[in-house]
């Protein structure tokens, strides 16, 4: 009989946690294609570390304010022209990830959710507010982290 252990369980045996755990189970570039196994899912991944280049076509949502962009589960807007928030995908309410960004704050489009750039919940289905992350904006280089 054999015992099947994932990757994640099998790097944790190793001794390896937090970022690092989650750096070296997503690989340097395979960021976009990871996703936490722990955890509330409403809190979003752990351990978001990434930087977007804005004259890369994928990012082209973000060169105007108002767009946005959803990277490994992160909802990414243009606030201003120079402003940006971030926050999970995932919506605190039945936790679907259906959150998208619209006239100035975070909206799920499941049953009308509204949070605040920071999070914060709007209305009775956002009550319980959304996980936010930081942003630093440095030429045509967006940073989100956590
Ligand atoms: S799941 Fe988002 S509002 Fe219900």
């Amino acid at each position: 009989m054999s015992e099947k252990i994932s990757r994640m369980e099998f790097l944790k045996s190793m001794g390896f946690k937090g970022a690092s755990l989650l750096a070296i189970y997503c690989g340097a570039s395979a960021i976009s294609s990871c996703i936490n196994e722990a955890g509330d899912p409403a809190d979003g991944p752990a351990g978001i570390d990434f930087t977007l280049d804005l004259n890369d076509p994928a990012n082209a949502n973000l060169l105007s304010a108002g767009g946005y962009l959803i990277v490994n589960k992160i909802v990414i807007a243009r606030v201003s022209a120079d402003a940006f928030a971030a926050v999970t995908q995932v919506c605190s309410h039945e936790n679907k990830s259906k959150v998208v960004f619209r006239d100035d704050e975070f909206y799920c489009t499941e049953h009308g959710a509204r949070y605040t750039l920071d999070g914060k919940g709007l209305n009775s289905e956002g009550k319980k507010g959304i996980k936010s992350f930081n942003t630093e904006f440095s030429g045509t280089s967006l940073h989100v982290f956590a």
